[in-house]
């Protein structure tokens, strides 16, 4: 038998680090990462140049099931002050939320790369958490394995996709890149 080529090798590493990826947040929370935070205790104080807007996000990504079709409001916030605009196809930083309320997130490095680079910042939250509840209220979204069946990094990328390629059509910036950065659990699905 001939020994694997590299490009072999190099696929299953590829295909090693995408699995090692895909942590379920579920386990996350085992691992002490969950925090489940009420709604209320953030979003008023972010500075002005923060917008807060909703995406009627779709539960399920995966099958055609009735109940997939079921939509939550996901939240999102926009942030122009840097951004060169569509015309000058200006980037786009999408900073993909992790297992927390998205509003602690609207500071730090990605406000630097945006600045540098004239960038529209887009922070999404991620489902299950802070405002971004599936079933209406975190009570109903937590209260069983098939509410919490949902919850998944996979579906949680399938709607950062959705949120991007929105954005991007209302503000006629098809052509604008978007780079997708985020920090720990949440970085590993911006790769
Ligand atoms: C962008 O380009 C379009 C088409 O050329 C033009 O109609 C529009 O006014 C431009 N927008 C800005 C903000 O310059
Ligand atoms: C989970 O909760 C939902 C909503 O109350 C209920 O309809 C469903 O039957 C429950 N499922 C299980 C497996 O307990
Ligand atoms: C999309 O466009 C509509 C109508 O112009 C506007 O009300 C809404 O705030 C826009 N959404 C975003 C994300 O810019």
């Amino acid at each position: 038998m001939a020994l694997p080529s590299f490009q072999l090798w190099l696929a299953l590493l590829l295909l090693t680090a995408a699995c090692a990826s895909a942590v379920h947040p579920r386990k996350l929370a085992r691992l002490g990462g969950l925090k489940r935070l009420a709604a209320s205790e953030s979003s008023s104080d972010l500075p002005p140049e923060y917008e807060i807007h909703y995406y009627g996000q779709a539960l399920d990504h995966f099958n055609y099931k009735p109940e997939s079709y079921a939509t939550f409001q996901q939240r999102y916030i926009l942030n122009y002050k840097y951004w060169g605009g569509a015309n000058a196809s200006s980037p786009i930083f999408v900073y993909t939320g992790e297992e927390k309320d998205v509003t602690y997130d609207v500071e730090g490095f990605i406000l630097d790369l945006a600045a540098r680079f004239k960038g529209l910042l887009v922070y999404i939250e991620h489902r299950y958490y802070g405002e971004s509840m599936p079933f209406g209220s975190e009570n109903l979204a937590f209260q069983n394995s098939s509410t919490l069946g949902y919850l998944s990094s996979e579906q949680a990328l399938a709607d950062y996709a959705q949120v991007i390629v929105d954005v991007e059509k209302n503000l006629s910036a098809e052509n604008c890149p978007a780079i997708a950065v985020g920090a720990s659990y949440g970085g590993s699905k911006s790769i």
